[in-house]
């Protein structure tokens, strides 16, 4: 069973994109560092960026027909997104949510997600380490 980790608007811009929040290291360094540790874990990742809703939605549906377990940043389709919500109802496997900044610690608007109504676990505030904080527990829910 895949591990489908999906990433939300402006995530590819990470590492160029407000650093002092964000840090510098790039989506693809996290890639390769998932794709690292999932080698070790025994995982198969499918790893994605999109800057479009629907695309994020049909990874989703995607990841459903394969018995997959989901991590996903939402990025600012966090706090606005009930297509991406509803996706992740109509999934069964396991969700992780990821967001590299602590969301909670920022702009009122950023306290609510709509995905955390899904999630079974979120992590926010751990960098990047994050994604595979995150993977070590989607080991721990697929098996
Ligand atoms: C984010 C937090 C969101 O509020 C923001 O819109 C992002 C990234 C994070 O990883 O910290 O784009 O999900």
């Amino acid at each position: 069973k895949p591990v489908y980790i999906l990433n939300g608007p402006n995530l590819n811009l990470l590492g160029k994109r407000q650093p002092e929040i964000y840090g510098r290291e790039t989506l693809a360094d996290v890639a390769d560092r998932c794709a690292a540790l999932a080698e070790d874990l025994g995982l198969t990742i499918r790893f994605h960026q999109s800057n479009h809703e629907g695309a994020i939605v049909d990874w989703v549906h995607e990841a459903r027909e394969q018995g997959a377990a989901i991590i996903i940043n939402p990025a600012a389709y966090t706090h606005t997104s009930v297509a991406i919500l509803d996706a992740l109802h109509a999934f069964e496997g396991p969700v992780l949510e990821v967001h590299i900044s602590n969301v909670h610690k920022r702009e009122g608007f950023r306290h609510h997600s709509y995905v955390s109504l899904r999630a079974d676990g979120v992590i926010a505030g751990f960098g990047t380490e994050g994604y595979l904080l995150a993977l070590r527990r989607a080991k721990t829910l697929l098996n």
